[in-house]
């Protein structure tokens, strides 16, 4: 039967693990799998822009010797010109594999419902899980651990920050989010996350208990795609969590930064921090291509290669 990863949940620890030790070999040996996705096409369907999820996915799929196709919304409209169900059945007669960046996690759910062929999210108002799934991998190498990590999740409780929560459910994360009142990550996530009872979850309002004592200090934008127009008052909520050196000192000294990125510097971040000794944004921007060739490679039954 066909898999899809349209969440973290969507793998299990093992699963996961997997992954990450696959992640590691093709990190050491980019051309390891190149035949995994021989005369494969992948539709790669993004209706928001992207720099590192197109172009590491891209970039994958021709390592891994397939071809990937970039449509915009401009042309399949999903749901609009026809309904998902028909747009997985035609594309599945002519692709192997869909990657898909949009707006609701409901179509991309329809989406691999009706494809006979895998689908990744590659980032919905939601969940972002490749994202996550990188930066998991990204804290492994740097700190040799996921086992109770002290991660504090800083700014807005986004699509990242809910990815962050399905991950307490597969590894024992001590996760702390300092958030605002009015932009806590999603409900219902963090009630499964809380009832799986794996990892440590809090929400903290001051970002200084927040960051206390951080082995990773992870940081987004405040507003996301889709939601520029409330740029103004996010900043106003979410200003004292700004990742600045006076914050991060409060954390350990050997602690990591973390951003998914594309960052607002001098917001969510100051330059001094982003370019600083504790900063990781690059190795994780540049891991979301070892780990998403080593999804794919799941996805087509090849972990073991
Ligand atoms: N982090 C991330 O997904 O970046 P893009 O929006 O550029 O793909
Ligand atoms: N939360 C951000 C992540 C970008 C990679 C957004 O959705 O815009």
């Amino acid at each position: 039967m066909k898999r899809d990863f349209l969440a973290i949940t969507d793998f299990t620890t093992e699963e996961i693990q997997e992954v990450f030790s696959l992640a590691g070999r093709l990190k050491e040996n980019p051309s390891k799998g190149s035949g995994v996705l021989k005369s494969t096409t992948v539709a790669c369907i993004f209706h928001k822009p992207s720099l590192r999820t197109r172009i590491s996915f891209e970039t994958g799929i021709h390592q891994l010797g397939g071809n990937s196709l970039y449509v915009t919304e401009k042309e399949i409209q999903l749901g609009v010109r026809e309904s998902i169900y028909d747009a997985a059945k035609v594309l599945s007669r002519y692709v192997g594999m869909i990657v898909i960046r949009t707006f609701e996690q409901r179509d991309v759910d329809q989406l691999g419902k009706h494809a006979e062929v895998p689908v990744i999210n590659g980032l919905t108002d939601l969940l972002h899980p490749c994202q996550v799934m990188g930066d998991m991998f990204t804290v492994l190498e740097k700190k040799g651990r996921l086992q109770d990590m002290r991660i504090a999740y800083l700014g807005d409780g986004n699509n990242v920050c809910n990815s962050w929560l399905n991950a307490c459910t597969r590894f024992p994360l001590d996760l702390r989010i300092g958030t605002a009142q009015g932009t806590e990550p999603n409900p219902e996530i963090l009630e499964r996350a809380r009832r799986t009872g794996l990892s440590k979850i809090e929400i903290c309002y001051e970002p200084e208990a927040a960051i206390a004592d951080a082995d990773v200090v992870y940081t987004d934008v405040w507003a996301s795609m889709g939601q520029k127009d409330l740029a103004q008052e996010r900043a106003k909520l979410l200003s004292s969590f700004q990742v600045n050196s006076k914050l991060l000192s409060k954390a350990t000294p050997d602690c990591i930064v973390m951003h998914c990125l594309p960052a607002n510097r001098g917001e969510e971040i100051t330059d001094e921090v982003m370019d600083g000794p504790h900063s990781a944004v690059f190795d994780q921007a540049e891991n979301r291509l070892h780990v998403q060739k080593a999804i794919m490679m799941t996805l087509f039954g090849r972990s073991n290669t």
